[in-house]
């Protein structure tokens, strides 16, 4: 027993952005430092996710959490008593064993992410140190650039556009903090350009603008107003990113575009983009197809992958070995991270590594339904993933993260090092 042996672990059930439950997990040490750490959830999820374990029924529409906050409050903290939190790919390894399925369907990646990431907690606090610094050693200091959220669509936004996520990156500003006031210009500009055009119809899930556009083009079009009354050069100092979060209107090589009122093809699918590619400021375009459209997503990359950064997020699910395999075939070239698509920070942190050996570019990623818990934003500069994507540029629990950067880029100073667009993923020519 040492002072950072695990001597308690508690859950409970708390509430995510959506007003939905989820698990919050305390991890107490033998030398009194504690950790808590909150799971996310997203809503546009890849099927080879691993499994957010919900109680179903009537209550809270399905979505009650008692199982999952039973699982860590009997088996899981029997079984971690007395590990040592600093040794986070060995209790890792043991909460990935004590599930034994491919998917943790048993305990639910929901209740074991919470625990990985409450001993992370509790271990950088018995050290006295942050939780990037406890990460990622002294050198820990890449500053992630911002993907951020202005218009909402798809299934955060009632599906009032077809494309997921209209957002913006600075890959010209010199510091984080630069970039969030270069976005809180567009945000503003965005919100007045709508309202002045009738098309303003509230905030989506993340805190984008909830548009009512009568085109997907109609929302790019805006967006590049917003740059621009914002008093910034498109494509220069600001460019667009887009989430398209095709697995959700798209299967079987067929895409229907309900807003634009039209059936595409993969190939159709693919020269609209490359179009949009030739009109638009866009500098990142993630899940541009199906997450089964594997040959759609060569394709594009040998279209579109040397002009743009092409992400994989329900395609590659975080996941270590379907990303091998896409680098294998070429396909996309950058990963989104979101550690409860595979629920521990170890196995998470092994695609980070192998996104670094082929050559991929990384994004630390929150969910769309989030809480006031930043680890997100710990992982993005102690893992050096270059970007982060949080959401949009409004509510509580998007800010939490973007407020939590501004406090890390500050306490290291001049050691401070601001990715900028030195970090979009590019295919190598
Ligand atoms: P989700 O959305 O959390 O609902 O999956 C975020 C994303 O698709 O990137
Ligand atoms: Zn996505």
């Amino acid at each position: 027993m040492t002072d950072t042996s695990i001597a308690f672990v508690h859950a409970r059930r708390v509430w995510d952005s959506r007003g939905r439950p989820t698990v919050e997990t305390d991890v107490l040490l033998e030398g009194g430092a504690v950790g808590r750490a909150i799971t996310p959830a997203g809503a546009s999820t890849g099927s080879g996710e691993a499994l957010d374990l919900r109680d179903g029924g009537i209550a809270f529409g399905g979505y009650d959490v008692t199982k999952a906050v039973a699982n860590v409050n009997t088996i899981i903290a029997h079984a971690v008593a007395g590990l040592d939190a600093t040794d986070q790919e060995a209790l890792d390894e043991r909460l990935i064993e004590l599930d034994g399925t491919r998917n943790k369907r048993r305990l639910g990646a929901n209740a074991v992410l919470s625990v990985s990431m409450a001993a992370a907690h509790a271990a950088a606090s018995a050290g006295g140190q942050p939780l990037y610094r406890y990460l990622g050693g002294a050198d820990a200091a890449l500053i992630p650039l911002p993907q951020i959220q202005i218009f909402g669509g798809g299934a955060h936004a009632g599906r009032r556009v077809d494309i997921q996520d209209f957002m913006v990156m600075c890959p010209a500003a010199e510091t984080f903090a630069q970039a969030l006031d270069w976005t809180a210009e567009v945000y503003r500009a965005a919100g007045k350009l709508m309202e002045a055009a009738g098309s303003l119809a509230g905030v989506a899930d993340e805190g984008g603008w909830w548009p009512s556009f009568s085109t997907n083009e109609q929302a790019l079009d805006t967006l590049v107003a917003a740059i621009e009354r914002a008093g910034f050069r498109p494509g220069e100092q600001i460019g667009i990113a887009l989430d398209i979060a095709a697995s959700e209107f798209g299967a079987n090589g067929r895409y229907e575009l309900a807003l634009d009122g039209k059936e595409l093809t993969t190939e159709g699918m693919i020269e609209m983009l490359t179009g949009w590619i030739d009109r638009y400021p866009i500098l990142s375009i993630e899940d541009p197809l199906a997450e089964d459209d594997v040959d759609g997503f060569v394709a594009f990359t040998r279209a579109a992958g040397d002009k743009v950064q092409i992400v994989g997020d329900d395609f590659l699910v975080s996941d270590a070995d379907r990303l091998r395999d896409a680098a294998i075939g070429k396909a996309a070239n950058t990963v989104l991270l979101k550690p409860n698509q595979r629920g521990t920070l170890t196995e998470t942190l092994d695609t980070r590594r192998v996104a670094a050996e082929c050559g991929y570019a990384t994004i630390a990623s929150a969910r769309s339904g989030e809480t006031e818990d930043v680890t997100i934003a710990h992982l993005a500069v102690g893992w050096g993933t270059g970007q982060l994507k949080v959401g949009s540029f409004a509510r509580g629990e998007r800010m939490a993260k973007w407020n939590e950067m501004l406090r890390i880029e500050e306490a290291l100073g001049a050691k401070a090092r601001f990715a900028g667009g030195s970090v979009l993923g590019r295919s190598s020519l």
